[in-house]
């Protein structure tokens, strides 16, 4: 093996990962970006706010107005729960206000809760 092909090697699960980001992110703007925001200022909107959800008890920012469903669902939001109410949200909690087609591709799922867990908490 050259050393290009080895150093091309030694790259590859970096560039992976870089991708994934990225293209979790773009995930985030074209899909959930109209209801949902992040970032510092982020405020809830259409949907609640989306810093930190992972490890967030479902139902809990203070700003948003959320379905009794959705708060009396007892959920923590972790890869599973995400996976799961991304894939159908009115199967894991019958009654919520989320109104969105689903997503069930594994990749895509995948690298959007890469996206989600890169932000950091805003305050
Ligand atoms: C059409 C608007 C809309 C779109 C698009 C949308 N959501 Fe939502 N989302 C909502 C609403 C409204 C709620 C509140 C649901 C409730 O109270 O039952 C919600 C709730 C959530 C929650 C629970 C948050 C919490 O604080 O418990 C998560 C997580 C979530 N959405 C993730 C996403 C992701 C990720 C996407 C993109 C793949 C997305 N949503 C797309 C409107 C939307």
């Amino acid at each position: 093996m050259n050393t290009i092909a080895l150093f091309l090697l030694a790259c590859a699960p970096f560039a992976a990962s870089a991708a994934d980001l990225a293209n979790g992110q773009r995930l985030f703007a074209s899909r959930c970006a109209s209801c949902h925001a992040v970032g510092p200022s982020a405020r809830a909107g259409f949907g609640p706010q989306l810093n930190a959800v992972i490890g967030r008890r479902a139902g809990s920012t203070p700003d948003f107005r959320y379905s009794t469903a959705m708060v009396k669902s007892g959920i923590v939001w972790n890869d599973k729960t995400l996976a799961a109410f991304l894939d159908a949200p009115g199967d894991l909690v019958p009654g919520t206000k989320m109104r969105f087609w689903g997503m069930s591709d594994a990749k895509q799922v995948g690298d959007l809760l890469a996206y989600l867990r890169s932000i950091p908490p805003a305050r």
